[in-house]
């Protein structure tokens, strides 16, 4: 096991939404439209992942992607920092006889040592904005290490991409927009708790860090001004 210095982030507590909440586990997967079993599998299909092909799942939740990949032949290692989220996952993961390709790991992206051969492709879903800027650079730097030369880092998060000085009203009317009543989806409370507590990035300041850590940027794709993903290959 790795000592770290005594000025290392201890990735493995929960920020803002606590994930460790079996409510909030068991709730997720109706919460979380964004990485359905469909757009997991359109994912897969993108990414070009198929039999024989090493993935590594970074802050993989209910495992929805990690399953999918998984189908389609992939040897997954699902990595997550909540121990309730990797249990479900375990369990979704049997009940369609996958489990043997996926091996689920209690890490996060700070901490997770990749000691197999480097993966072909790593994706990585709505959980980086639980580190700040400066951790998220400390993560990329791991996940490069943890790619092939030429294998392929797929990021979606949150990620702004509005103007800085409109952040006032854009956050408002981004809640506003999406919000759900409760019990139907993440609330407003919870997107004001990801606002207040968790490290939503502006794009311009990913994009740097990204070719810092060693990766060509194939795709950036400003879905919305509030969400974005990134297809890149490794250097
Ligand atoms: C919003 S969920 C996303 C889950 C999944 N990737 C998806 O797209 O549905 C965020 C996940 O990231 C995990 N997480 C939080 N901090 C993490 C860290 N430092 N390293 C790895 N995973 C982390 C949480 O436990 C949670 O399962």
């Amino acid at each position: 096991m790795t000592t770290h210095s005594a000025w290392y982030y201890n990735d493995m507590q929960q920020v803002g939404t606590d994930f460790e909440d079996v409510a909030q586990v068991e709730a997720y997967d109706r919460n979380q439209t964004s990485s359905s079993a469909e757009k997991s599998q359109k994912l897969v299909a993108q990414l070009g992942i198929s039999a024989g092909q090493t993935v590594i799942d970074l802050g993989c939740g209910t495992g929805t992607f990690a399953i999918q990949a998984a189908i389609a032949g992939a040897h997954v290692y699902a990595i997550d920092v909540s121990l309730a989220m990797l249990t479900f996952a375990q369990q979704k993961a049997q009940l369609v006889n996958v489990e043997s390709s996926i091996e689920f790991h209690h890490g996060g992206f700070l901490t997770y040592e990749h000691t197999a051969a480097p993966v072909d492709v790593i994706v990585t879903q709505s959980a980086l904005h639980h580190l700040s800027d400066f951790w998220k650079m400390v993560a990329f730097l791991r996940m490069a290490n943890m790619l092939k030369p030429g294998g392929i880092f797929y990021l979606w998060d949150t990620v702004f991409s509005f103007h800085p000085t409109e952040y006032q009203t854009r956050i408002g009317d981004w809640i506003q927009r999406v919000a759900k009543p409760p019990g139907e989806g993440w609330t407003a409370q919870d997107f004001a708790t990801h606002v207040r507590e968790e490290y939503t990035t502006f794009g311009w300041i990913l994009e740097r860090m990204l070719t810092d850590a060693g990766f060509t940027i194939k795709t950036a794709n400003y879905v919305t001004p509030e969400y974005a993903e990134y297809i890149c290959r490794r250097g």
